[in-house]
């Protein structure tokens, strides 16, 4: 078989790295991969959010299966147009991955369907902004509709706060089209947890229980990123998943059905857990990244069967067996990560990191530069460490970390601290 892995992300290198060990996986292919993956896949020079050329390609060689891993080529239609050239993919249409590409449709869709999310109005400009924020009160999150690579979210807490998010939101239209409209919602208090599940539009198999870091800082300080860290499994009590699944992810997928946009590829719902019960934050129309790093090397069976049974329409006759181990995900991020990420700094130490056993390192903005791995991007490696709890399992990743070395470099140091 023929694989295609669309992405350039330390979570496609995890999905490489599985897949290639796949029986029956004769030839894998990346677009447009990294130089991680380089070593498990022959990586094509093909934008992953160049739909058509994506899917041109697939069909020139005939690929038997793909799997995509960001979220733009989803939103943007990959599937459609696989779909139409009648070549196997797994992620959403782009019908259906409108619950990450738009917030809007998110927050009505959850409206329609009785799925318990924060209160929220959409506002077009800063008048209906500042009446929204005034009808919830402090604090206030502000959220642009579209897609706004995990940036288009404000927190505030302060009337300083917020001020500086409406200038930000509608005076120098920060996020373009992406934040015509924007939701002012109620602020939720809780912890929060991240639920991925694999499903066929009918079919709901949960992944193995995530959770991520999202600050740059440790105890959470500092800006939002993609993800500083991950942890799996996570402490949540089973009753709480089975409410997750119930109030939320079970009429998610059903309602997306009966409004014609059948989800089939991977839900992850970011949920907090509120005094009133577990509330929906936010959908992603596929794998999380940190998450997925974490995950995957728990998963005691061959995924490829998994994702093409999702894509089919068959994931009822599937089960998923989980490793009794943890995994710990510390993400180094280059100087300059989030806002300016440096690119050019020499990476030394990935050997020893990985000679260490127990240990795996995913790579995500890194280059080949005169025969040297250099810094090519925000969030640089997942290095992750096993082990039979997740302090273990950080320990692990921590000692692995020791032995990486580049200019700059930034990573959390409390990841899996505060989980046994
Ligand atoms: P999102 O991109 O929607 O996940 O938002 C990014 C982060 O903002 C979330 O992971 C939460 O930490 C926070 N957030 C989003 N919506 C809310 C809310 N209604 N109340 C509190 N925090 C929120
Ligand atoms: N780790 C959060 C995300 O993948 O969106």
């Amino acid at each position: 078989m023929r694989v295609l892995i669309v992405g350039s992300g330390a979570r496609e290198h995890a999905l490489a790295w599985k897949l290639s060990r796949a029986e029956g996986v004769e030839e894998l292919y990346a677009a447009p991969g990294n130089p991680g993956m380089a070593a498990l896949a022959h990586c094509v020079p093909i934008a992953a959010d160049a739909t058509v050329e994506l899917a041109e390609f697939a069909a020139s060689l005939h690929m038997d299966f793909t799997v995509v891993g960001p979220e733009l080529p989803l939103c943007l239609g990959i599937a459609d147009e696989f779909a139409r050239r009648g070549l196997a993919l797994l992620g959403p249409t782009r019908a259906a991955a409108e619950i990450e590409g738009s917030k809007v449709f998110a927050k009505d869709l959850c409206l329609r369907h009785g799925i318990p999310t924060a209160q929220a109005i959409v506002a077009r400009n800063l008048d209906e902004a500042v009446a929204g924020a005034r009808r919830f009160g402090l604090p206030v999150v502000l959220k642009a509709d579209g897609l706004a690579a995990g940036k288009g979210v404000a927190v505030c807490r302060s009337r300083d706060q917020l001020d500086e998010a409406l200038v930000r939101f509608f005076e120098e239209r920060a996020f373009g089209t992406a934040g015509e409209r924007v939701l002012v919602e109620e602020c939720l208090e809780g912890s929060e947890v991240s639920f991925m599940v694999l499903t066929d539009g009918a079919t709901i198999l949960p992944l193995a229980s995530a959770r991520d870091y999202k600050r740059l800082g440790d105890g959470d300080a500092g800006p939002n990123t993609g993800g500083m860290g991950a942890v799996s499994p996570t402490s949540l009590p089973q009753g709480l998943g089975t409410a997750i699944l119930k109030d939320i992810v079970y009429p998610t997928v059903s309602g997306l059905a009966q409004e014609g946009r059948v989800f089939q590829g991977v839900l992850y719902a970011g949920v907090m857990l509120t005094a009133d019960g577990p509330k929906l934050l936010e959908y992603n129309c596929r794998l999380g990244d940190p998450e997925t790093q974490v995950v995957i090397p728990r998963l005691d069976d061959d995924l490829l069967p998994l994702l093409q049974a999702a894509a089919r329409g068959d994931l009822g006759s599937m089960r998923a067996g989980w490793r009794h181990e943890a995994v710990a995900c510390v993400v180094l991020a280059a100087a300059g990560y989030p806002d300016s990420p440096r690119r050019g700094d020499v990476i030394t130490g990935l050997g020893p990191a990985l000679a260490l056993g127990g240990t795996l390192v995913f790579q995500a903005g890194t280059a080949m530069d005169e025969g040297h791995l250099v810094t090519a991007g925000g969030r640089v490696l997942s290095v992750l460490g096993r082990g039979v709890s997740i302090s273990d399992a950080a320990a692990t990743a921590y000692q692995a970390v020791s032995q990486i070395h580049f200019a700059g470099m930034q990573y959390r140091r409390d990841i899996g601290k505060d989980v046994s």
